[in-house]
């Protein structure tokens, strides 16, 4: 058996930290592709990626294209393509230009990459995974959006920070859309199966769900564009729970529709992820409190949903 595939859609600063990482696991063969007028700049990263090996060890192909026909086969396809947020705009304010974007790259998918899995990682990602199902055409287990993964563990690490302990030992769970209104669960979130509560006092809790919750927006006013790091290990994390169908329990923007009340829409909700992609939603019980902050980012997310749907009515 060979090796497996992974595409990365993008070879910007997402895209390409998505094949560092997904390299440094030793995940498989990876092709990234950018448009025609980036192709040489791609095929200059990945180049100089592939040098990386012998020092890092790893042992796979590594390929810069515009071409889609390379990612014949791929297990999973990373879609990064689409611009990125600028200091003082919001996610949301991306929506018209990556609509476009990522109804185009959707549609290259579909035809090339007919069995992946697709992880989208455009912004506004809510929407974004959502015209990435329409305009494939993919049963709804072979889409899904990373953006939980990134959200908690930003949440993780502001714990680690104050607690002083290891990151491994914070577990999380993290629902809703890839907003401000993310819904960081405190009552879900414990130290080595200790709960939080016994660790750090509420309010100290309270500033690192804040942070978690405008995590993105910190980094944008510092650097001038996103992160890219966190958002690409993240988006490695899921690739390598399906390529290895390590059945693991990550939060994802996944679609739902009985699931939480939510009626057809993708929210970040936590899942199994293996060789099937979605392989199921895992609801938990929420108290009236975190129902209403779930509803507010559900709604959030239908409202994103009703501008691409009305704006593109053939992705109603
Ligand atoms: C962030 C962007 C990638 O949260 O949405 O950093």
């Amino acid at each position: 058996m060979g090796r497996a595939k992974l595409s990365i859609i993008g070879g910007g600063n997402v895209g390409a930290s998505c094949a560092m990482w997904a390299a440094s696991k030793e995940l498989g063969d990876i092709v990234v592709i950018d448009i025609p007028d980036k192709e040489d700049a791609t095929k200059g990263k990945m180049l100089d990626l592939l040098q990386c090996a012998p020092i890092e060890r790893f042992d796979c192909s590594i390929t810069g294209t515009a071409d889609y026909a390379a990612t014949a086969g791929s297990e999973v396809v990373i879609v990064t393509a689409g611009l990125p947020r600028k200091p003082g705009m919001s996610r949301d304010d991306l929506i018209q230009t990556n609509v476009k974007i990522v109804k185009s790259v959707s549609e290259q998918v579909a035809k090339h990459a007919p069995d992946a899995v697709m992880i989208v990682v455009s912004n506004p990602l809510d929407a974004m995974v959502y015209t990435a199902w329409k305009s494939s055409g993919f049963p709804t287990n072979r889409i899904l959006g990373q953006a939980g993964c990134l959200d908690v563990a930003r949440y993780r690490a502001f714990l680690s920070l104050e607690l002083g302990c290891s990151v491994e030992d914070i577990q999380a769970l993290l629902l809703g859309g890839h907003g401000d209104d993310m819904v960081p669960l405190p009552r879900y979130t414990s130290v080595h199966g200790i709960p939080i509560q016994q660790l750090l006092p509420e309010a100290t809790i309270t500033a690192c769900v804040d942070r978690a919750k405008v995590g993105g927006g910190e980094i944008v006013k510092l650097m001038g564009t996103s992160a890219y790091y966190a958002p690409a290990s993240g988006s490695v994390q899921m690739a390598e729970a399906i390529i290895k169908d390590k059945k693991r329990i990550l939060p994802c923007a996944a679609y739902c529709d009985r699931e939480y009340g939510v009626g057809g829409y993708f929210v970040g909700v936590p899942c199994v992820l293996g060789s099937g992609g979605m392989e199921k939603v895992i609801e938990v019980e929420l108290d009236a409190a975190e129902r209403t902050l779930m509803d507010e980012s559900i709604s959030h997310v239908k409202d994103l949903v009703k501008i691409v749907s009305t704006t593109f009515p053939e992705l109603a």
